[in-house]
């Protein structure tokens, strides 16, 4: 611990004197020499994919826990399939010390030491902060520390910043003003635009991910500030309820998303479950809900995270977050998120266009019955669309036909969800 303290103090002090050196050692520059400006790195082209810690291990990760992520991200197929951040949520901070310089706490003894396995395998390493005093589980925060937080990050070979609101809003937006909504979201913004300032002088490409529950609108100023992803909404919990409204809070956000910049519905809970009391036992997520949540994160063009227990995952919740057909939706180059075309009784459908004149189309029971006795009917004219449509079911990886009217049976919380090629 001390010497991983004293190790990252000598790497943030000899950080700002090398780019001191550099800048007298380079020739002298006339008044009319152009400035070569590098082209910024591109991040998050496509929806960023990986594993986050919060929603399975909460408060509880350490070092450990990261490192058996990262090891399992490769040994289960899912870095092949394009899952390539392992992101440290919430709880790694410790103290600052007299300059100032934050350490992590004894849960992440040596957090080069980590980012340098994690990137060993071919994967980036992301963490967490927040432009406030602490963050949301009270740990310290980035608030004053900016740009030395971010210099630190890029010394660690930090990939990624996840950026949360939380004590902001009262030690800052509330205490500062007040009475004054408006003044309020001036300096929330001003927060970000802070950090995104300090990010960028790191010259690090870091992935800056917003969090502060989709407040103000920050689909439409977020990209000014330099999001490449934002949450719509506050937090996901592992229940068909939580995942169902969030993605329907979603439903009106797709022309905000596009290469470099994501709504974010927030982390995924495949594979997770919860209970309803200290004694009750653990509800999981159907293997239906997997499937649906799975989908339409796919279909919302959103960051697929996984936030399960990658060492303990069942075969069959693996399969589903490997499915290389439905990340082919998420990681389609367009970048166009699905809209809800319209929904009938307790029937959703929703339709993405794909590159290549392609169309994803999703069908999603959100009933607790199975439709089976009254099928419903799948209207192609609502989608704009003449059958008979052949395509691929996403998920039996069988052909299929769509035809005008036909009845789909669907269980509770399932979905049909098909590529077509390219509708006539
Ligand atoms: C907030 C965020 C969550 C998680 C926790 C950590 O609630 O929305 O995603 O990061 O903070 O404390």
């Amino acid at each position: 611990m001390r010497i991983s303290r004293a190790l990252a103090a000598a790497v943030l002090v000899l950080f700002p004197l090398a780019a001191v050196s550099q800048a007298a050692s380079a020739p002298a520059r006339s008044a009319h020499t152009p400035v070569q400006k590098a082209a910024p790195p591109q991040v998050a082209q496509t929806p960023p994919m990986g594993w986050n810690s919060w929603n399975f291990f909460g408060h509880k990760v350490t070092d450990q826990d990261v490192r058996n992520a990262a090891d399992q991200l490769v040994s289960t197929g899912m870095k092949d399939a394009g899952y390539i951040y392992v992101n440290i949520d919430d709880t790694w901070e410790g103290d600052r010390d007299a300059s100032g310089i934050l350490h992590a706490n004894s849960k992440f003894p040596d957090m080069k030491a980590l980012a340098d396995y994690v990137h060993s395998k071919g994967l980036k390493l992301g963490i967490y902060s927040s432009p406030g005093p602490q963050t949301c589980a009270r740990f310290a925060a980035s608030l004053d520390h900016e740009v030395q937080d971010a210099q630190l990050y890029a010394s660690w070979g930090i990939d990624y910043l996840k950026y949360d609101l939380c004590t902001f809003r009262t030690a800052v937006m509330t205490a500062q003003a007040p009475d004054d909504k408006a003044a309020q979201m001036r300096l929330m913004v001003a927060a970000y635009d802070k950090m995104n300032k300090a990010l960028k002088a790191t010259g690090r490409p870091i992935v800056y991910s917003f969090c502060q529950y989709g407040w103000d609108a920050v689909w439409e100023w977020g990209p000014s500030v330099g999001a490449n992803l934002w949450r719509t909404t506050g937090d996901i919990q592992p229940n068909w309820q939580s995942i169902y409204s969030i993605l329907n809070e979603n439903a009106g956000l797709a022309k905000y998303a596009g290469p470099g910049h994501w709504n974010d519905p927030d982390m995924l809970e495949v594979g997770n479950g919860q209970s309803s009391g200290p004694n009750n036992p653990i509800r999981y997520l159907s293997s239906a809900e997997n499937r649906t949540h799975f989908s339409m994160w796919a279909m919302l063009a959103a960051p697929l995270l996984a936030g399960n227990d990658l060492p303990n995952m069942t075969h069959e919740v693996r399969t589903i977050l490997t499915n290389r057909d439905v990340i082919a939706i998420d990681q389609d180059r367009l970048g166009h998120q699905a809209t809800r075309a319209y929904s009938e009784g307790e029937l959703d459908v929703w339709t993405r266009h794909l590159s290549g004149g392609a169309v994803a189309i999703a069908v999603i029971n959100a009933g607790a019955d199975r439709y089976s006795s009254h099928p419903f009917h799948l209207s192609l004219a609502k989608l704009g669309l003449h059958g008979p449509l052949k395509g691929k079911d996403l998920w039996t990886g069988k052909d299929i036909t769509l035809t005008d009217n036909m009845p789909i049976e669907l269980g509770s919380h399932d979905i049909l969800l098909v590529r077509i090629a390219a509708p006539k």
